[in-house]
């Protein structure tokens, strides 16, 4: 049985991913900092696949260390998604009200826990694992009030494609999953109707194909990706 580690999966595209990875039948690792979510994700998913749910802030090296733990009981890992994110305020601020509090705690979510999250896990990761830290249109694209996330994705980005620079034997994607109706974007844009935003499970299966695609590393939009994957399998 494939085995994934997914952070932040107790809502929104991590828990659309955790039950999509499922029912494909994946066993699952995976973290949230508030427990009754979390617990309650983790009793649906165990329907389909045996969960090790560990509640805890990724950003916290004493709680990684426990996820990794966890993760070893169930065998080496096959993939691994750096889900998890801080948006940095809602509403979100300029940069010139950007606190350095704040701006350490994105930096730290969003850039340092993946990186370190990662490094850990490199002696438990399979021959052929794929690595993927999800990404954001704002890592590349600049938004008024967006700056201090942005940069914290633009860094992700850079980072995510190093990684696959040194370490070729595996698979490393920055997705840009594209707007979604979630917690998180409803804090994004405090108070506007998101009901036109396409729900995660929408996204998760496009997800699921990228990791079985056999694409090279790189950085994708899930927006391209539905061409990109029937292309490459026209040509096999
Ligand atoms: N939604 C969009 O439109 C959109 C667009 C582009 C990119 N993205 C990216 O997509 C990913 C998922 O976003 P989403 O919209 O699904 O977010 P979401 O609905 O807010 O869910 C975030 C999940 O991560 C957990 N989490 C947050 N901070 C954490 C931390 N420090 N440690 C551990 N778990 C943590 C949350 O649970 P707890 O709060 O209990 O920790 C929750 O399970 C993020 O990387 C985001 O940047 C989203």
């Amino acid at each position: 049985m494939p085995h994934a580690l997914i952070t932040g999966a107790s809502l929104g595209l991590g828990r659309a991913l955790a039950f999509e990875l499922a029912r494909r039948g994946w066993s699952l690792t995976m973290d949230a900092r508030h427990t009754e979510p979390l617990a309650s994700t983790a009793q649906a998913l165990s329907e389909f696949t045996t969960v090790r749910a560990i509640p805890g802030d990724i950003g916290d090296p004493e709680h990684r260390g426990q996820l990794l733990a966890a993760a070893a009981t169930l065998g080496k890992l096959d993939l691994v998604i750096n889900n998890a994110s801080d948006l940095g305020g809602s509403p979100l601020p300029r940069l010139r009200d950007l606190s350095p509090t704040a701006y350490e705690q994105l930096l730290r979510t969003n850039v340092v826990a993946p990186q370190q999250l990662i490094r850990a896990a490199l002696n438990q990761l399979n021959p052929n694992a794929v690595i993927i830290n999800v990404s954001s249109d704002a890592g590349v694209d600049h938004y008024e009030a967006w700056g201090g996330y942005g940069s914290s994705k633009a860094a992700l980005d850079h980072q995510t494609l190093t990684w696959a620079v040194e370490e070729p034997d595996f698979t490393w994607y920055s997705l840009d999953p594209g707007d979604m109706r979630t917690a998180m974007h409803q804090a994004a844009f405090p108070g506007e109707d998101i009901s036109d935003r396409p729900e995660p499970e929408t996204v998760a299966p496009i997800v699921a194909a990228l990791i079985s695609s056999g694409l090279p590393s790189g950085r994708y939009r899930t927006a391209d990706l539905t061409a990109a994957l029937s292309e490459k399998a026209r040509a096999e």
